[in-house]
């Protein structure tokens, strides 16, 4: 496939399902079944995984395992290993483990921020400042998101000027991405690519990304468009897995396959593949016991499944 000049020429993926996909999920799921998932995304060439949180269990009993799925993943050389860290505490836990990045994550929306990690905009950049300041001296990448970047559950739409104002608070304490969150999947491309240019006007264009979320089937579509912006990381979580526990009805992130499958349909590398990539979400969807929500998996599905037309005789 021609590629459009205009496009990047290479996408990296940040697969967010072991910690997004699965934080929301109400059953425990086994960490064995979170380390094979993490494994299995490695090994189909997902250059970035985020694993597991470093957060109050007390907040996402999901996330309890965190310290035991970072001690049993088997590390793939070349592979990032990230995981969320809200405070120092957090942190701790982080570089105890061996992660390769940390992720702090604030928010576009003073009432987000509240419910989600009960503090105000302004005490999250407080309690990130010394996370970011550690991670640096260790070594340590730090990545921030920007939650509800296009719209709030609690406030409705948010400005750009407030991604523009969150992403300079962080860039100020070391933070060097920025990740443009629509955590409730509202936004569409003229809107997302107004949130990203207000990041793209504190971060360099290699340190944003996207991570939109699929509740309004919005989420590819703010792909192409943050594309047309030079963009080229982008979360997505296989099997479009997830849901944030402080989002009422917001669905999974975009899957993994179907941004997959539309990059390499428009000639973009991304290093991923995509059978190994479609197996990872079958085991995982298999052991919640639910379909995938990856519309590409599950046309691939349809395509090779028997026909049970009968052949005649
Ligand atoms: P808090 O209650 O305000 O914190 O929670 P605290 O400092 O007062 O501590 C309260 C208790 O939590 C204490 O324990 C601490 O030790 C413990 P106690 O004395 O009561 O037994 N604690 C911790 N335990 C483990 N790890 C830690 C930690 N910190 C304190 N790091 C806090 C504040 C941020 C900790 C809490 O609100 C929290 O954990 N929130 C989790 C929020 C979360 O994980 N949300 C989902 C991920 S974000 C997301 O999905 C959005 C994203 O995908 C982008 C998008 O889509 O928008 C990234
Ligand atoms: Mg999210």
């Amino acid at each position: 496939m021609e590629r459009d000049r205009r496009l990047p020429a290479r996408v990296r993926i940040v697969d967010v399902g072991p910690r997004d996909g699965l934080q929301n999920e109400k059953a425990t799921v086994p960490t064995e079944v979170k380390v094979a998932l993490i494994e299995a995304l490695a090994d189909a060439g997902v250059p970035s995984v985020e694993a597991t949180s470093f957060v109050s269990a007390k907040w996402v009993p999901q996330m309890a395992d965190a310290a035991q799925v970072m001690a049993r993943v088997r590390r793939r050389p070349g592979v990032t290993y990230a995981v969320l860290t809200p405070n120092l505490k957090g942190f701790e836990g982080a570089l105890a483990a061996g992660a390769d990045e940390v992720v702090v994550f604030g928010a576009a929306s003073e009432a987000f921020s509240r419910k989600n990690i009960n503090c105000s905009i302004a005490e999250s950049i407080e309690r990130f400042a010394p996370v970011a300041k550690a991670a640096r001296d260790a070594g340590i990448r730090v990545r921030g998101a920007i939650s509800c970047a296009v719209g709030c559950p609690y406030q409705g739409d948010v400005d750009p000027a407030s991604v523009g104002y969150v992403a300079k608070l962080m860039r100020d304490i070391g933070v060097q991405h920025a990740g443009v969150a629509d955590t409730i999947g509202v936004g569409t491309p003229t809107a997302v690519k107004r949130a990203m240019e207000a990041a793209l006007a504190v971060f360099p264009l290699d340190e944003v990304s996207g991570h939109f979320h699929d509740t309004y089937g919005m989420a590819l579509a703010n792909v192409y468009a943050c594309l047309e912006l030079g963009v080229s990381t982008f979360d997505a979580s296989v099997a479009g897995l997830g849901g944030c526990p402080y989002a009422k009805g917001a669905t999974g992130n975009v899957a993994t396959e179907d941004v997959v499958y539309l990059l390499h349909g428009l000639g973009i590398a991304t290093g991923i593949d995509l059978a190994k990539l479609r197996a990872a979400g079958r085991m995982v969807s298999g052991h919640l016991g639910r379909p995938t929500n990856s519309r590409v998996a599950r046309a691939l599905d349809a395509r090779d499944a028997p026909s049970g037309i009968g052949t005649p005789a």
